[in-house]
């Protein structure tokens, strides 16, 4: 969306890279398996996941943000997330950082692999209704839940 695009290209002129979530400390290390960022800014969790040693693929609609992102192991993806299609079975931790959309929230279930970690959570002026979001996520083990901020940290356990 345009307007979103320019209203964090406006912001990343001046936003400096902040500490990763603390939400990642549930991930597992890892050799080279693959990870998704989606919305993921200055990517400050993306670096975060190369250190527990994922390849991420980093998608962020701002190009000032993408442009500051300079690793071998994060691939960046310039893209509006609104019109985006994740592909199915692909990923094995996929990350939803302050970012929220529906669509795409409805998506990410069948794009983890099995045994994969989803890692969520949503600012305060969204939301989504808790029986939607464990319908949606009812597949997953639950690890880490908090109420507000909205927080859910799950492994797809492979059973529907
Ligand atoms: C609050 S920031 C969170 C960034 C990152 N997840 C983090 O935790 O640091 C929201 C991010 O969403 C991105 N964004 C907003 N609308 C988007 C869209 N339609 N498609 C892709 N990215 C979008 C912004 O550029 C921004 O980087």
């Amino acid at each position: 969306m345009l307007k979103e695009k320019i209203k964090w290209n406006e912001k990343y002129k001046t936003l400096t890279l902040k500490p990763p979530s603390p939400l990642l400390n549930y991930i597992p290390n890892t050799i080279n398996k693959k990870a998704l960022d989606l919305a993921g800014g200055l990517g400050r969790n993306a670096y975060e996941l190369v250190k527990k040693g994922y390849v991420v693929d980093l998608i962020d609609i701002s190009d000032i943000a993408i442009s500051k992102i300079n690793h071998p192991k994060i691939n960046t993806f310039c893209l509006d997330l609104d019109n985006y299609i994740i592909p199915q079975n692909e990923y094995d931790v996929i990350i939803k950082i302050k970012y929220f959309n529906l669509n795409l929230l409805k998506q990410t279930a069948n794009a983890l692999k099995k045994d994969g970690y989803f890692i969520f959570e949503t600012i305060p002026k969204y939301s989504i209704s808790k029986n939607e979001f464990f319908e949606i996520f009812k597949s997953f083990d639950i690890i880490h839940l908090n109420e507000n901020p909205f927080q859910f940290v799950g492994v797809k356990c492979g059973c529907d």
